[in-house]
């Protein structure tokens, strides 16, 4: 594709520009990332705690393939497509659950919690069926914190703990997010390209002033700081208690806050006391799902449920604040006016990262054709 060509990866930060405004308004664009970004990619397709017995099972879709995770008999966890081998339809449809064994709702088809095909009704007198070769097809899992995430294929096998770095796992660690625990999950929708969601993110804070009054009220904005690894950007700042707005500095507390964006589209934002962790799921060239996970110490005692809904509550405004700017951003991309932007020194490294790995991965499924 011929678009992919007009971005140049090698300009330094002072000089580049963002990936071209075709980029996201492209259909064809938008399918090759969705076959190779996010099918090479590690996704997120659940958390550890949805499927820590044998027979847990979560469901989901990526890139728009039908995907099943479940822990077997054997404590192994393993991922598939959720697909039945028999006319396709998907075996398990609940988004999570614990099953003895996976049955096709369609004909009854049912699958071991390994994969494998074991009962199949009204099948007899089918020639040369090979029943050991019709197991659902299985695609690479990993587990790390508290998440389990899936990879669909793509021909460099490299793994979770490799597509993430020594150093990333490394400081995650050391935050010690097992400790906070799931409280509830929300979906956002925005009405622009998945890409125009991933830049507002990663804009080193330089839209948090003119946005978001609240949160700016309780970070540094002067001291907001942006790191770069090699497929993953830490953005923090201190977090301020004077003149911080009440609703805000309730919930925001601690001396910092950490904002870690993992490529392509997964994100950990955490404060002392509270994380929440965003997927950014495409669902068209121009509409993109938004799914926050929110995550705290207790959350079971009455009196933190109180504060855990405060702390949502200030998540959900922060999304609303950014949901018309996405939108506005996404029309004017569309126009013939625009082509593509500059990039801020100071604040916009993250865009300059992710917009080099995009770049990567759609020259390199180039090559293969
Ligand atoms: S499609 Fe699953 S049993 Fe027929
Ligand atoms: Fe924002």
């Amino acid at each position: 594709m011929s678009i992919v060509n007009d971005y140049d990866p090698n300009l330094p930060l002072e000089r580049a520009s963002t990936i071209p405004a075709s980029w996201y308004i492209n259909k064809e664009l938008y399918e090759l990332e969705l076959k190779t970004v996010f099918s090479n990619t590690w996704q997120l397709a659940g958390r550890l705690d949805q499927v820590s017995q044998p027979g847990q099972y979560v469901t989901t879709d990526i890139a728009g393939e039908p995907i099943v995770v479940v822990r077997g008999n054997d404590g192994v966890l393993r991922g598939f497509f959720n697909v039945c081998r028999h006319h396709a339809a998907a075996v398990m449809t609940d988004v999570e659950g614990k099953a003895a064994q996976l049955r096709c709702p369609y004909h009854g088809w049912t699958y071991s919690l390994e994969g494998d095909l074991k009962g199949t009704p009204d099948f007899t007198g089918v020639c040369d069926f090979d029943r050991a070769g019709n197991g659902l097809a299985r695609v690479e899992v990993g587990e790390w914190e508290n998440w389990v995430f899936v990879r669909l294929g793509g021909s460099n096998s490299v793994s979770l703990e490799e597509f993430l770095t020594k150093q990333l796992v490394e400081e995650i660690r050391l935050i010690t997010v097992t400790d906070l625990h799931w409280f509830e999950r929300r979906h956002y929708s925005f009405d622009c390209n998945w890409k125009v969601f991933v830049d507002n993110y990663l804009d080193g804070g330089y839209h948090v002033p003119y946005l978001h009054k609240g949160l700016d009220s309780v970070l540094d904005y002067s001291n907001y700081m942006i790191e770069n690894g090699a497929r993953h950007c830490l953005q923090w700042s201190p977090i301020v208690t004077e003149g911080a707005e009440a609703q805000t500095g309730a919930v925001r507390k601690g001396d910092r806050a950490l904002y870690y964006w993992i490529y392509p589209n997964f994100m950990i934002n955490w404060y002392d006391g509270a994380m929440d962790t965003n997927l950014v799921v495409p669902r068209g060239v121009d509409q993109t799902e938004v799914i926050f996970d929110f995550y705290f110490p207790d959350v079971d005692s009455e009196e933190a449920r109180a504060r855990n809904t405060a702390s949502v509550a200030v998540g959900q405004r922060i999304q609303d604040e950014d949901v018309s700017i996405c939108k506005s951003v996404q029309r004017g991309l569309n126009s013939r006016a625009y082509t593509a932007g500059r990039l801020s020194v100071r604040r916009e490294a993250g865009e300059h990262l992710f917009h080099r790995l995009l770049h990567a991965d759609l020259s390199a499924a180039r090559g293969n054709r």
